[in-house]
């Protein structure tokens, strides 16, 4: 029976003012999570002296341990920071790097064919994560309290447990036959055979003792000692190629942010390994130069969509690790390469894509977090572990459970991955290599505020981040700007995607008119979470997004 059955987004935003609530107007900090326990993790530490920092890590972690069929230990992301004493801004760049034996013929048959699901599942599709190394960092860095102190939400929330919420049930549930097809991921996820119900109290010992050993001994409790040499262990066992060394050798990376200037606001989002900065910047270079380019009706969407195709295919054509391969970045997030390419846009028509592409084989989740502490510090931090539940695969008895970001490379020109992304030589799978990623946290800041905000989504990331822009500097309200209907056209295929609702037939018919193949999606996609900071009241506030409502039913 139902007996409590909660919006979670509105309670989250209500608790996260009330203990605030003796603080100066205007100064109350605000944090925007997918989970409630998470939130209540990075509250718990701003209430103990902590910085946004500090609550980052606490979010973090908490998240690894209450969605961990999203992001965790075994994963990797994105920090985009803002520190508020000076203005100082970067990326900590925490994405999970290919091991050094890695290569394509891991995933090619005898013929040198794709394996289907080989860059998917089990441990040959998981990187080096960079999660823990993350946290160590910030934490060390830019925080202000102990990182054992930052940890210890999460700590108890995997040794005391909590109650399983609904979406933890429904996506075990769902996937299932993941969950058993590994001895050590059965044992981390089933009881008595079954996945986790709602309402259940879900405890992960393996996971505390691992959290234990990052918050005594720091970055060396995760890259080094037991835990690395079990990990190494459980994965070369089941056919893997981690060694201790790709392990040690992992970093995390400092990276400069992309900032573009779009039509009297300031946009700070993340550069390489992440695709999305520079898609993001040519996109809206190119709507620059036509004017009544602004998703508000279809013939302005129309060339939105026109944007997100040009910018998507030179994603594919361009992008990869900069640490490794020549990228001409510069000229691409150029506002005179961004007019350029606006000139081949027909406002009447669409440019058909140059060949039919892949369909996107899965759905997959992730997860954003954004926070903006009392003194002004802000974070955007975006967290995967690539698909639901990753590679599947749970490493001994870490209770980590492994990303599967190896599909994000490219195995070869023409061949998809499960996003349907298509890629180039910039982004094959190389020792020591950064997969090309679509996560985009982001802040903007224009004369209404600050907006910092991200989603999950893969490569829908882009076009949702895109959208949320431009319907911001519309005027929208905030709380529209999460919930607006999504459209997403990537190049290939080429298709322009749309969420069930939202559109009206005069919409997809005057679309369709102008050549879009347009297909409306089973399901509404992303779960952004932003915080909005008012300029002119100095007010804070929390956006959920409301698709991505959790409900306990217990
Ligand atoms: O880094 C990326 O772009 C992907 N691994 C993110 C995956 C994701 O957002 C899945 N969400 N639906």
């Amino acid at each position: 029976m139902i007996r409590t059955v909660r919006h979670f987004p509105l309670v989250l935003a209500f608790l996260l003012v009330l203990p605030a609530g003796l603080a100066r107007a205007g100064q109350d900090p605000a944090i925007a999570a997918s989970h409630p326990l998470a939130a209540e993790a990075g509250r718990e530490a701003l209430a103990k002296g902590g910085n946004a920092f500090d609550a980052a890590v606490a979010v973090a972690a908490a998240l690894a341990v209450v969605e961990p069929y999203s992001s965790g230990l075994g994963g990797g992301g994105f920090f985009l920071l803002h520190r508020a004493s000076d203005g100082f801004e970067v990326m900590v760049d925490g994405r999970e790097t290919a091991p050094g034996r890695a290569s394509v013929s891991l995933y090619l048959d005898s013929k040198g064919e794709p394996v289907p699901g080989a860059t998917l599942n089990g441990p040959k599709a998981a990187a080096i994560p960079g999660t823990p190394a993350a946290l160590v960092y910030l934490s060390r860095k830019y925080g202000k309290l102990p990182l054992a102190v930052s940890l210890d939400p999460a700590i108890g929330l995997a040794r005391e447990g909590f109650r399983v919420d609904s979406r933890l049930a429904e996506t075990a549930r769902h996937h299932e036959g993941k969950l058993r097809a590994y001895y050590e991921t059965a044992r981390a996820f089933l009881r008595g055979g079954l996945p986790p119900r709602a309402g259940e109290l879900w405890r992960q010992p393996e996971l505390a003792a691992t959290l234990e050993a990052l918050a005594k001994v720091g970055h060396d409790g995760f890259y080094g000692g037991e835990v690395a040499a079990k990990l190494v262990e459980s994965v070369q066992k089941a056919g893997g190629v981690w060694e201790a060394k790709d392990l040690e050798g992992y970093r995390v990376k400092e990276r400069r942010p992309v900032k573009i200037a779009h039509r009297g606001a300031l946009i700070t989002t993340a550069p390489l390994p992440s695709s999305g900065g520079l898609t993001l910047a040519q996109a809206l270079n190119i709507l620059d130069a036509l004017p009544g380019s602004c998703p508000v009706d279809a013939e302005g969407d129309h060339l939105v969509v026109e944007a997100l195709r040009r910018a998507y295919e030179d994603r594919a054509r361009f992008l990869g690790d900069a640490d490794f391969v020549a990228i001409p970045g510069a000229r691409l997030s150029s506002r005179e390469y961004g007019h350029e390419r606006a000139r081949s846009i027909d406002r009447d028509r669409a440019t058909p894509s140059r060949g039919p592409g892949e369909t996107p084989k899965a759905g997959a989740q992730t997860t954003h977090f954004s926070i903006i502490d009392a003194d002004g510090n802000r974070v955007a931090a975006t967290l995967t572990l690539n698909t639901f539940f990753g590679s599947g695969f749970v490493a001994g008895d870490t209770g980590v459970l492994l990303n599967n970001e190896m599909d994000d490379f490219t195995l070869r020109p023409g061949v998809a991955n499960v996003y349907g992304l298509e890629g180039s030589a910039a982004n094959a799978i190389g020792p020591g290599k950064r997969p090309l990623s679509s996560m985009s946290p982001a802040f903007v800041e224009d004369q209404r505020g600050v907006l910092v905000l991200g989603t999950p989504g893969g490569s829908r990331i882009i076009s949702m981040v895109l959208l949320a822009i431009l319907e911001y500097r519309q005027g929208t309200d905030p709380e529209q700007v999460v919930a607006r209907p999504r459209y997403h056209h990537q190049y290939l295929p080429d298709r322009l995607e749309v969420e069930p609702e939202g559109f009206a037939p005069e919409w997809t018919a005057t679309m369709r008119g102008k050549g879009h193949e347009v297909r409306v999606a089973p399901r509404k996609w992303g779960n952004m979470q932003a915080v909005f900071q008012d300029k002119h009241t100095g007010k804070r506030v929390a956006l959920n997004d409301p698709r991505g409502a959790v409900y306990t039913r217990y």
